[in-house]
């Protein structure tokens, strides 16, 4: 079936489109009060992921109230952590934890690597329903997190601010973390795989973690086993290609080297001047961002003034797909994501007008 709105697709190859296209990072999400009903009407975060009916209704949500060009599946990116059997669970007001400890290398060498359509079977229902629901709407954008970050909530036992459990393991037994990093990476092809045959349009791998790392460490750790995931995707179905995006927040210092994995586009963050990242990388990839969230707590006059300073940032054409540079954060008000979206989707028409449609 031909999608009714493609601009995210083609904004991603780099096709002309009439205006830039728009979604936003945890879209769905606590700033929406029907999220947060949703949300209690499953019971808890995990039941609302594992329930494809419930998954379908908070992806939908934030498309019912916003014209935004893309979904993105509900769900999470420590879905694979716990279908190796880790028992993950989020306590009321806190972050991810889990059941399970990784304490030493046995611990590693015997996780399994997940089957997806048995484990991680709801995530593709999920899809499934999603697709089927969306009618043809807007693309599914389907997502996996990085090797490098799920690592570091498995070994941190949950989020962290130093990464010193990690770090020390990585830097005195280096091969363990290879060893997990590499059972990550199959698991993460596999998934995403499994993902776009159940119907993801597009793919997304957040690398929320990579920034923590030195330059070499980053390559080491991150950014090859990001490569082993981009050669592994399935990307073309039917002849319609899917493009994958790479996000690694506080990467701008590698710009170059993300968008040489062969990717289609980069995702930025708020610390890097879009306008040089175009210089940089804009002849290879297509570029995604990258507007801090907390312009959306501010005044809608300030707000407009950074959408259209991001848009000549980007400058004339296709490639950009505008969005937050990291996640919406649950103390924004919905009214104000109204103006965000209005702002994008009516200044940035002038960066348009020669491409003819
Ligand atoms: O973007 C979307 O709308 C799709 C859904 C989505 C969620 N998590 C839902 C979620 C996506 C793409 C993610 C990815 C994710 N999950 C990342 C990478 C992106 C990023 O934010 O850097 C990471 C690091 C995680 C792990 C994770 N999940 C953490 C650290 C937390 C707790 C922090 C928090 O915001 O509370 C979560 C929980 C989570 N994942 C929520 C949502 C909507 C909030 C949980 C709730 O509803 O109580």
């Amino acid at each position: 079936m031909q999608l009714k709105n493609d601009r995210y697709l083609r904004a991603l190859l780099k096709q002309p489109v009439d205006r830039t296209p728009i979604w936003m990072m945890r879209q769905a999400g606590r700033y929406l009060p029907e999220y947060r009903a949703t949300r209690a009407q499953a019971g808890d975060f995990m039941s609302l992921c594992k329930n494809p009916e419930l998954a379908c209704e908070v992806t939908l949500q934030p498309l019912r109230r916003y014209p935004l060009d893309a979904a993105i599946l509900f769900s999470d990116i420590l879905t694979i952590p716990d279908a190796m059997g880790m028992g993950l669970y989020f306590g009321e007001g806190e972050g991810p934890k889990f059941t399970k400890q990784l304490s030493d290398f046995m611990d590693v060498v015997q996780l399994p690597i997940p089957d997806p359509e048995v484990e991680l079977r709801y995530v593709m229902d999920a899809v499934r329903t999603i697709r089927r629901e969306l009618n043809g709407e807007v693309p599914l954008i389907g997502f996996a997190g990085s090797p490098w970050t799920l690592a570091t909530y498995m070994l941190e036992g949950g989020s962290s601010k130093t990464f010193s459990k990690i770090k020390k393991i990585m830097y005195s037994e280096p091969e363990v973390i290879h060893i997990l990093l590499d059972k990550l990476a199959q698991s993460v092809i596999l998934y995403l795989n499994a993902q776009i045959a159940a119907g993801a349009q597009a793919v997304m791998i957040f690398d929320t973690w990579g920034g923590v790392l030195t330059p070499n460490s980053y390559r080491e750790y991150s950014l090859s086993y990001m490569q082993q995931i981009v050669d592994g995707l399935t990307r073309n179905v039917d002849g319609t290609p899917v493009p994958v995006t790479l996000f690694t927040k506080n990467g701008g210092l590698w710009l170059e080297e993300i968008a040489a994995t062969g990717c289609d586009a980069v995702g930025l963050d708020w610390t890097v001047d879009i306008r040089s990242a175009r210089q940089r990388i804009g002849d290879k990839v297509a570029l995604q961002g990258n507007m801090d969230p907390a312009f959306l707590l501010g005044t809608p006059e300030r707000m407009r003034l950074e959408v259209q300073a991001i848009l000549d940032g980007y400058g004339q054409g296709s490639g950009h797909v505008f969005n937050l540079g990291h996640g919406i954060t649950p103390d924004v008000d919905p009214e104000k994501v109204k103006f965000f979206i209005e702002a994008v989707q009516s200044f940035s028409r002038t960066y348009h007008l020669d491409n003819n449609i």
